[in-house]
Order: structure tokens, then C-alpha cells, then sequence
């Protein structure tokens, strides 16, 4: 039995579980893999925040309610931005390690759609496994109790009210973890695509569970795609940062064919950029685009972003002198658990933090370097609320411990599902080819026996993710933000 459970050990996780023992409660953490397992390790080019002078809250809020599609939640954005400093000051505090100038400043990078150079890095383009480590030592220094190899199978629910979760080992036994609160932040679902910068762990546990909880979801048709990852056939992401200092973007004639459909080129905001660059590979025959860094330097780009030239390097290439070949993939899901600004969802006691929740912060596109911004404050305030729960006595949950019977496992090909996304619910949409997908989908999930293994929860969770997502972009006929329709006209932008 523990107070607080919270699910997810990246940064929302992790700070959502400090927060709550700020409070005063008993903590576990529960994660899928190992603690830094989590997509915020992987987070190449920064955190957003206003920390700089001459930099304002007033123009980051515009910067994120424009990079949104006019369609972001005012209140939440604000609450994002102005909380934004603080989480920030807090980070340096835990020790996180911003790169510096010479002077000892803070260096601030930039980043598509941000009006000011607001980025703060680490290690150059590390700054996810930086603040994913200082997170890790906070938690341990505070002997918040971290359980690892755990995967999410099932929110307990008693009478509407949640009161602990189920979750199943690596050898697939299913535990019951009672909790007077339970906190999702088990990030987004990018394996629901067949390319995806996102890790393994990404497959939409805790937005499954909910909606299995009968908790609300929203916003779920509006993915991001991250314009630029290396087009080798894996998925290595280069970051905007890249372009934010300066690399352009070039078709297989080297001309600039961005401007075409934003003034801000190269900067414009992802969606935009991630649709011109699907265009411009389509009226090539499908060969990717390049991006060309070769003006920043071999020297610059090894000491600006040693991850990515590291990468680019073990794969023969010289991005110091050769344009290299990119691609979009899916990024981050804007949608998800509906929960409001105290990180409350629909369902009592179950509060989501991250990239698992909606809070309506990024509209129908995230800013750049707004999500481990995010993590960080909304984290933040749903550990603090979850902590303000009073004990359960009356809900408690019966414990359990139980192997699920042995079978063969299920012959379900999570390949197919990833293809069938990345065709029919990828960049750009057609009623026709979602209501396709929404079928197979239905009939993969009516077929889909009860898991009994980690990979099989992953498995189903995906499909109940993907069916999500399909559905809310067949209901949304407008194109808006990240979801782009070829089959209607008309656009919000546009309107
Ligand atoms: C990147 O470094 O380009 C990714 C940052 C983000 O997702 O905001």
C-alpha cells in the first residue's frame, strides 16, 4: 500500500513523485524497464522557459499559442509558461547541468516558431539524459521507493474511484499495487507507428489503461511529426536545434523549398515543416530530403551536437561536408488523458502528468522544447495534488499476485498495425483510408486474447491507442495543426 503510485520514471514521473513527497506522501514509482528508460532521456535539443533577459512570459505564451494552431488552452499555457521559470530554477538546483558561455551565462538556443533564443541545453544535444539523471539522484536521495521492470496491465477501479494498479513482471506475474492516488505519466504512444523517434517503452500504456478505466481522452488525432530524422531506415532523430542554428533544408536539386509554405523557412513550426518536406520527397519519388549543415563546420556541429555527430558519424556519413538525407517520424502525441490544470483527470484519484495527458497546453502542435517543459510543471503540480488525497480506508483494493495461464502467445503482428498507422493516420489523412484502418483495427482487437506477457499488454495497448486515434481523426474533418485531411477544404488556419 502506498499513497502516491506513480507510473513513469521520466521527467513528469519523477517530478510528480518529488512533489508528492515535498508533500509529505509515501511514494513508489513504477517503470516499465530501467528508471532511465523513459523518452526523456532521449530529448536532444532542450527545454523552452523564460530565463533569459529581454525574453518574456507574454512572448513565449504567443509563441505557443501560434505554434498550436490557435487552438491551445489559454489558461493552461500560461499556467505551462509562467510555472516554466521556476520548474526551471528548480532543475539547476537538482544539479541539472545547462551548458554555459565562456562567462558561466546560460546558453540559449532556438528552436522552430520560438520568437526568442529560449532553449536550454545540456551536453549540447544530451539535455534529456542530463535532466533524466538528475532526476534518478533527487529521487534516490529522497528514498522514494523506485520498483523497475513493471509493466502497467490495468488501473484498479472500485466503484469509480481508483485505488492501485495492476502491474505485470518480465516473467508475467500480475501484481496488485494498492494507492490512495495513482499518477499516469507513462509518456506518449509513437510505436504505434511504424517510424517513430520515440524508445520501446513508448507504446500508450497509461492512455490505454485509462480508457480501459472509462476515464476521457481527447485531442488524440493530433500527432506530431518530427520533420528531421536521419532517412537510413532506423529512426535517429536530429534535432531542430540543428536548424536552429542555421542548417537549411534542400530538395534532391538543392534548392530551399520550405519558404514555399511558411516565411519562417526552415523555423517555421513542425507541422509545417514536416508537411513540406512530405511533399517535396513525394514529388521526388519518394526519396528523402536533405538537410545541409555543411555551413555550421565539422568543428561546430562535433562540439554543438556531439550525440547526433557521433550518430551521423558511425553511420560513414560527413555532416560537416555532405548534406545528409532526413525524413519526418512520429514525435510526441498531443492528446491524450484529459486532465485539468491541478492534473486531475475524469476518473477520482487518477491524476496524469506529461505526455500521457491533455491538458490542451499544445492545441493541435506542441513549440519546440515544450515538452520536457511540460513533464516538468505539470509533473510538478499533479504530484502535489495527488499528495493532498486523504488516505482511502473505505476503497481498499484486494491484493492480488496471479501468473496468467501459460499459452502460446498471441500471433498478432505489431509490424502490420505500425505500417497501417504510419499509411493511413500519419502526416496526411483521408476519411476513406481511416475508416479502412478503423476496421482492421476493430477486428485486430476483437481477435486479441486476454495478455499474458508484457509484450502482449504493449501489444493490446497499441491497438487501443491506435483505435483512438483513428477515430478522433475520422470525427475532425477540418485539417488543423498536425492533422491534415486531403479529403476536405477546409482548414482553421485558413478560416
Ligand atoms: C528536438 O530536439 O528537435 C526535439 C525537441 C522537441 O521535441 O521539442
Amino acid at each position: 500500500m502506498t499513497h502516491v503510485l506513480v507510473v513513469g520514471s521520466g521527467v513528469a514521473g519523477l517530478t510528480a513523485a518529488l512533489h508528492a513527497r515535498a508533500a509529505g506522501a509515501n511514494v513508489t514509482v513504477v517503470t516499465k524497464r530501467r528508471a532511465d528508460d523513459a523518452a526523456t532521456s532521449s530529448a536532444q535539443g532542450g527545454i523552452a522557459g523564460v530565463v533569459f533577459p529581454g525574453d518574456t512570459h507574454e512572448s513565449h505564451e504567443r509563441d505557443t499559442l501560434r505554434a498550436a494552431s490557435g487552438i491551445a488552452d489559454e489558461a493552461a499555457v500560461s499556467l505551462l509558461v509562467r510555472d516554466g521559470t521556476d520548474r526551471i530554477a528548480e532543475l539547476i538546483d537538482r544539479g541539472v547541468a545547462f551548458d554555459r558561455s565562456p562567462s558561466g551565462e546560460l546558453a540559449g538556443g532556438l528552436e522552430g516558431a520560438h520568437s526568442f533564443a529560449r532553449i536550454l541545453h545540456a551536453g549540447g544535444d544530451a539535455t534529456g539524459r542530463e535532466i533524466q539523471r538528475a532526476l534518478l539522484a533527487a529521487t534516490r536521495a529522497e528514498s522514494i521507493t523506485i520498483r523497475e521492470n513493471l509493466t502497467l496491465v490495468d488501473l484498479v477501479i472500485v466503484n469509480g474511484v481508483t485505488t492501485g494498479a495492476d502491474v505485470m513482471s518480465a516473467a508475467g506475474v500480475v501484481t496488485r499495487i494498492s494507492a490512495d492516488a495513482v499518477v499516469l505519466a507513462t509518456g506518449g504512444a509513437g510505436q504505434a507507428y511504424a517510424h517513430t523517434t520515440n524508445p520501446s517503452v513508448a507504446t500508450g500504456d497509461g492512455i490505454a489503461a485509462a480508457i480501459r478505466a472509462g476515464a476521457a481522452v481527447r485531442d488524440m488525432e493530433f500527432v506530431q511529426f518530427h520533420p528531421t530524422t536521419l532517412a537510413d531506415g532506423g529512426t535517429f532523430l536530429v534535432s531542430e536545434a540543428v536548424r536552429g542554428e542555421g542548417a537549411v533544408l534542400i530538395d534532391e536539386s538543392g534548392r530551399r523549398f520550405t519558404a514555399d509554405a511558411h516565411p519562417d523557412a526552415e523555423l517555421a513550426p513542425r507541422d509545417v515543416v514536416a508537411r513540406a518536406i512530405a511533399e517535396a520527397e513525394a514529388s521526388q519519388d519518394g526519396r528523402p530530403v536533405l538537410l545541409d549543415a555543411t555551413a555550421l563546420g565539422s568543428e561546430f556541429l562535433a562540439r554543438r551536437f556531439p550525440t547526433i555527430d557521433r550518430a551521423v558519424r558511425e553511420r560513414g556519413l560527413d555532416w560537416g561536408r555532405h548534406p545528409i538525407a532526413v525524413r519526418p517520424a512520429a514525435h510526441y502525441l498531443m492528446g491524450g488523458v484529459e486532465a485539468d490544470l491541478r492534473g486531475r483527470t475524469s476518473v477520482e484519484r487518477l491524476f496524469a502528468a506529461g505526455e500521457v495527458a491533455r491538458t490542451g497546453v499544445h492545441g493541435a502542435n506542441r513549440l519546440a522544447s515544450n515538452s520536457l517543459l511540460e513533464g516538468a510543471v505539470f509533473g510538478a503540480i499533479a504530484g502535489r495534488t495527488a499528495a493532498a488525497v486523504a488516505p482511502n480506508r473505505s476503497r481498499r483494493s484486494r491484493p492480488i499476485s496471479r501468473t496468467v495461464p501459460a499459452r502460446r502467445h498471441a500471433a498478432f503482428d505489431r509490424g502490420k498495425l505500425q505500417q497501417l498507422m504510419w499509411e493511413s493516420a500519419g502526416l496526411v489523412r483521408s476519411g476513406e483510408r481511416l475508416g479502412a484502418a478503423s476496421r482492421t483495427i476493430d477486428a485486430w482487437l476483437h481477435d486479441v486474447p486476454e495478455p499474458v506477457s508484457p509484450r502482449e499488454v504493449e501489444d493490446r495497448n497499441l491497438l487501443i491507442v491506435s483505435r483512438a486515434i483513428v477515430h478522433a481523426a475520422i470525427v475532425r474533418r477540418d485539417s488543423v495543426g498536425a492533422h491534415v485531411r486531403s479529403d476536405t477544404e477546409r482548414s482553421l488556419e485558413a478560416a
